[in-house]
């Protein structure tokens, strides 16, 4: 994408994201990657709904101010994300209510519920809180970056990113509107799970669709850690990662050879 669009498109997601109250004040920020490498981000302190295309921050790759516009004190993370993401090219961080209350309450946004949001998102862990602006926050979101699409950071907020800014954006909403519909059906009696069954045939027609490719099966991961489907790359987040929803009041999930070797071992100790 070219500066100019980038500026143009960033004011507007800016407005969206105010307006939506997914952001108040000066929080949030968002940033495109550009066609050359370099970065244009929103500038520090300063409320989304109201810039200007002129008062946005570019930086080099690495983050080095290229104008005088201080970028915002997030940079950090998106060009964490840019770094393991090469098919990322813009990033959107903000407070969304709902999202958010499951951040603040402990809770992934991990469970089969809405049959849209399994093909077009997938489950949004949760990264382990860390201090905003410094490498805490990033460390915990690291493992987690390459496996989903979207992000809730522990007592913080939310960050999804995509191919563009829209994509981006729509993903945040996406997040958004699932924190809300589950917090609503909670109130209702509670949420009904999607299947096993049902969840895996929504995996198989989202990558028929390709609306999400047989590397993105990691974003199953919340919704079928305890089922048949393993992660086929073996690499299922861990640090950082706080599980299902449902897991985290004293539930653990366990894979068959991981109960048969904690058994053989009380068996083991219980002879000696
Ligand atoms: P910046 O104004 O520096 O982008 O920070 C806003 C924010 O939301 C931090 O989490």
């Amino acid at each position: 994408m070219d500066e100019k669009t980038a500026r143009r498109e960033i004011v507007q997601i800016g407005k969206l994201m105010y307006e939506r109250s997914y952001v108040v004040s000066s929080d949030g920020n968002i940033s495109v990657r550009l066609d050359d490498g370099r970065i244009v981000a929103t500038p520090t302190m300063t409320c989304k709904g109201r810039m200007t295309e002129d008062s946005l921050a570019l930086t080099d790759a690495e983050g080095k101010s290229l104008t005088d516009r201080k970028a915002s004190s997030e940079l950090a993370m998106h060009l964490l994300i840019y770094q393991e993401r090469r098919d990322v090219k813009a990033v959107c961080h903000a407070h969304p209510p709902h999202g958010t209350a499951f951040a603040v309450a402990g809770l992934a946004i991990d469970q089969p519920i809405l049959s849209e949001v399994i093909l077009t998102l997938g489950c949004v862990p949760l990264a382990a809180y860390g201090t905003p602006s410094t490498d805490e926050l990033t460390e915990a979101m690291r493992p987690l970056v390459k496996h989903h699409n979207a992000l809730l950071m522990a007592n913080h907020g939310a960050v999804a990113y995509g191919a563009d800014l829209w994509q981006a954006f729509d993903r945040l909403e996406t997040l958004e509107h699932t924190a809300r519909i589950a917090i609503l059906s909670r109130i209702l009696g509670g949420s009904k799970n999607l299947s096993t069954d049902a969840v895996e045939k929504l995996i198989n027609v989202r990558e028929a669709a390709g609306y999400l490719g047989e590397g993105a099966r990691c974003q199953a991961c919340g919704y079928l850690h305890e089922t048949r489907l393993a992660c086929p790359t073996g690499d299922r987040p861990s640090a950082g990662y706080r599980g299902s929803s449902e897991n985290g009041a004293g539930k653990i999930a366990l894979t068959r050879d991981e109960l048969v070797e904690l058994l053989s071992q009380a068996v083991s100790r219980g002879e000696s």
